[in-house]
């Protein structure tokens, strides 16, 4: 889809469709010019109350003319109009237009919001809402809709932040659908070394440094979680680091690369099993926020840490009552084969210590009661370090990628004691987030880290306005929203 910036008079436009905003209190010199436009239809509609400006209201007018429909759409009340507002009311109307076949629209660019911010949301919510996956489908490709074009409708007077908020919108966006591919393509596709080759593209096409460890590494440098995990598997393990070096201070990403968890021996049920080809989303949300990173040229050096496996029964699967050593050094006994993704994680956690790193920051689909305590609303968040936990609270607030701090206490760690080893893989149901987080904490070595439990928000099974059904690319849009704005004290 291509997007324009359109900076002329009015009335030299020629548009399939132009959306208008209005909010409930319909201010009357808004009104008089679509009015006009409509030769009286509009002012019908609202004095009818057809069209009341309630909140993601849709009406369509066809006219006759260079703008051939003029699409209202409802603000709601003024007072409550914001960022996240705007980005699902454009959401909502880019599907509408899509569905019905419309493949090019306009937008009046929101005038009370700041620039940069109108732009950028009305882009993203556009690019995110017309995502699609087809790439396994051979039939009915022809009868999908498309939007080729949209314009956004500007005044001249801060073209460079409309357009830098385009551009920034544009990156990102790619992004997450980058991260939505990986998510959505299965696992017979994604594989451990997928996952690697996918890391060195991203390298080779940013310039940025890439190393992958293969089995024959990691069993050398003493990462005993990833081996055991991957034993099950005909694919082998991968360890990825990807780095981009955009300035001095070091901040490492950890992502859960699970290309499928079956839950080994002690297996899954069934039911939904199809679904664990998600549990690389951690890893897939990793490589697009460090390619984002790079594209938008961010000062920092940021490290990809992502520790890639297969979790499968067999043969010659890890089983319950086995003993095993991390990076670290520390031991543990696993309980169940299922909570293989803290068992990864402990080595690539560990292994961010090498970096001296001022924060890590891992994302990862690791436990199913997160998932019962906040539905697919919040990311489960985790922190050593109130001030980054803050932050990440208010870049959640401000992309929509919202995040709720869960407790990290020491009275839990009684929860994951072990009688024969350091640690034990998994404790009583009650708190399993928590648990699954005090694992985690047992191998950072950083005063700041969060750890953000992604279990019920990296993929949606039914459709939302800024995200299809499958893989959401949760996590790229808050972490760079956290790094652009990580030296703001106020943001
Ligand atoms: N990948 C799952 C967690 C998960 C479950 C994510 C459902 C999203 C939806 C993880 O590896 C897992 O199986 N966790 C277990 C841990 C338990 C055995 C301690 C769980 O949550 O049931
Ligand atoms: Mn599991
Ligand atoms: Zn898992």
């Amino acid at each position: 889809m291509k997007v324009v910036l359109f900076t002329k008079d009015p009335g030299e436009l020629n548009t399939e469709a132009l959306v208008v905003g209005l909010y409930e209190e319909m201010h009357k010199d808004d009104l008089g010019v679509y009015n006009v436009i409509s030769e009286g239809l509009v002012g019908d509609l609202v004095n009818d109350k057809e069209f009341t400006g309630k909140f993601c209201k849709i009406s369509m007018l066809r006219l006759k003319g260079k703008i051939k429909r003029l699409v209202l759409v409802g603000l709601g009340k003024e007072k409550e109009f914001n960022v996240n507002k705007a980005r699902q009311v454009i959401a909502k109307v880019a599907v509408y237009l899509r569905d019905n076949s419309i493949k090019e629209f306009s937008l009046v660019l929101f005038e009370d919001l700041r620039p940069y911010n109108a732009a950028y949301c009305s882009v993203e919510a556009v690019k995110l809402a017309l995502y699609n996956f087809n790439h396994f489908k051979t039939q009915g490709l022809e009868d999908l809709n498309k939007v080729e074009q949209f314009t956004l409708i500007a005044n001249a007077n801060n073209f460079m932040e409309i357009d830098e908020g385009i551009r920034d919108a544009l990156i990102i966006s790619d992004s997450v659908c980058y991260v939505r591919d990986l998510q959505n393509k299965p696992s017979n596709v994604v594989t451990p070394s997928y996952l690697a080759n996918e890391a060195k593209r991203i390298a080779r096409r940013n310039k940025l440094k890439c190393i992958v460890y293969d089995k024959n590494d990691i069993e050398k440098i003493g990462m005993g979680g990833m081996i055991a995990v991957s034993k099950g598997s005909g694919h082998e393990p991968k360890f990825i680091v990807l780095e981009y070096m955009g300035g001095k201070e070091t901040i490492c990403f950890v992502g859960k690369g699970v290309t499928f968890d079956s839950g080994g021996i002690s297996i899954k049920p069934s039911a939904a099993m199809d679904e664990m080809k998600f549990d690389m989303s951690g890893g897939a949300v990793v490589l697009g926020l460090i390619e984002a990173a790079a594209r938008l040229k961010l000062p920092y050096h940021l490290v990809g840490l992502i520790p890639t496996v297969e979790n499968l029964p067999g043969g010659n699967a890890y089983k319950p009552g086995d003993i095993i050593k991390h990076y670290n050094g520390k031991t543990s006994e696993i309980i169940n084969t299922d909570a293989e993704g803290r068992l990864i994680l402990a080595d690539a956690l560990a292994y961010s210590k090498n970096f001296k790193p001022k924060a890590v920051i891992d994302f990862a689909t690791l436990t199913g009661a997160c998932v019962i305590s906040l539905g697919d609303i919040f990311t489960g968040m985790f922190s050593t370090d109130d001030e980054l936990a803050q932050k990440l609270t208010i870049a959640g607030e401000k992309t929509g990628e919202e995040v709720w701090r869960l407790p990290l206490h020491d009275k839990y760690k009684e929860y994951i004691k072990s009688n024969v080893a350091d640690l034990k893989n998994c404790g009583p149901r009650d708190g399993g987030a928590i648990t699954a987080a005090m694992f985690l904490k047992e191998f950072v070595d950083c005063k700041k880290w969060v750890h953000l439990d992604i279990a019920g928000t990296a993929w949606t099974t039914k459709s939302e306005p800024l995200n299809p059904v499958g893989g959401t690319g949760v996590g790229v849009r808050l972490a760079i929203q956290l790094l652009k704005y990580w030296e703001t004290k106020s943001n």
